[in-house]
């Protein structure tokens, strides 16, 4: 049987700063501007995250970084111990059953974690031995894994010289070793070629195919939209929009977004865009206006002659088709990349 995730009300309260490995994400979260000798302020990650993942399912966290994404990872696979709430993988509490959870769980951490000093292989044999599978199966199966994974001609070599994509695949082999019935992937195409990208949507695909449930992390929506069943948009620790990417994106007032410029942007101008057939909603943004609308391309026109009519010059347009992107943004305020 499929096995299931869910989290309810999770709280997570950071009260020392980051290590160095992931303070990059955390500069933003205001560590990095502590004065000296003051003390370090308290950094709420999860703010009440709430979540259902059903057995089988291909389940995203899409969000930017210092979401909370990795936490929620976390905590699922008991490396992070929640401040309050609850977390389940199928029937076990993560965190007073762990031994029972981590039988039905693999994990790609955000940061490859691989033992430079051992081979692609053997880290598979030592991670099968670790899960006590026996050798004859251990062998055949972390044979299948590198021959999937296009590193058998690497299988004997350290580790220690594998490119980033090496690292990433062999990363994935090793979750995948003992078989288990939920995959957490956090980040796991970030920084990869397109190739090595689409080799791993494969393989999850594939994965997921055999019944299991996959987690997976992105702040990259195409990434998102590709594989994912159903999505959680998280932002500052809380789910903010869930749903199919289908679903999210019928969701947004008007999924196309043209983001003009003009000469000057008088309130008058405002007024008349809003008058306009088609346009759902307008916003300022910074020098510019947000408009949303049912279409794209064919309300320029409509939109210059708005333009001249407020004696304004239209000086530049982009247009983006309905996305996730949009809807973070539209949720936000924020660009998903910012
Ligand atoms: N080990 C840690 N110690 C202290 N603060 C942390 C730690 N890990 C993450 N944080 C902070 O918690 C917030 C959420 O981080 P994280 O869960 O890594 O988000 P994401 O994976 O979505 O980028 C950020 O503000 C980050 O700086
Ligand atoms: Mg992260």
């Amino acid at each position: 049987m499929a096995v299931g995730i869910r989290t309810r009300d999770l709280r997570k309260v950071y009260t020392s700063p980051p290590p160095l490995a992931v303070r990059g994400a955390a500069l933003s979260g205001g560590f990095g501007k502590k004065p000296k000798g003051a003390k370090a302020p308290n950094v709420v990650a999860l703010d009440g995250l709430s979540l259902e993942v059903a057995g089988g399912e291909i389940f995203g966290l899409l969000g930017p970084n210092g979401a909370g994404k990795s936490t929620t990872v976390g905590i699922l696979t008991t490396r992070v111990r929640p401040s309050s709430g609850e977390a389940y993988i199928g029937e076990f509490d993560v965190w007073r059953q762990q031994v029972q959870a981590k039988r039905l769980i693999g994990v790609v951490q955000q940061r490859p974690n691989l033992d430079f000093s051992l081979t692609a292989r053997e880290i598979l044999l030592f991670h099968g031995a670790y899960f006590g599978m026996a050798s004859q199966e251990r062998h055949k199966r972390a044979n299948e894994l590198l021959e999937r994974f296009q590193l058998t001609p690497r299988a004997d070599d350290l580790t220690r010289g594998f490119s980033g994509g090496m690292m990433q695949r062999l990363s994935l082999a090793r979750a995948m070793m003992h078989d288990p019935q939920v995959l957490f992937l956090d980040e796991p195409s970030t920084g990869l070629d397109p190739q090595t990208r689409l080799l791993l949507w494969t393989i999850i695909r594939e994965y997921n195919a055999r019944g299991k449930t996959i987690l997976i992390t992105t702040h990259n929506m195409e990434e998102a939209d590709a594989l994912c069943n159903r999505l959680a948009i998280v932002d500052h620790g809380k789910v903010i929009a869930l749903g199919t990417p289908a679903e999210l994106k019928a969701s947004i007032p008007g999924g196309y977004l043209l983001q003009l410029r003009f000469s000057s942007a008088p309130p008058e101008l405002m007024e008349s865009l809003r008058r306009i057939s088609g346009i759902t909603e307008v916003r300022p943004n910074g020098e510019g206006i947000d408009v949303y609308a049912d279409r794209g391309g064919s309300l320029i026109s409509a939109i210059v002659a708005a333009a001249a009519e407020s004696s304004v010059e239209l000086r530049d347009v982009h247009i983006s088709e309905p996305s996730l992107e949009n809807l973070f943004l539209h949720h936000t305020g924020r660009s998903l990349r910012q």
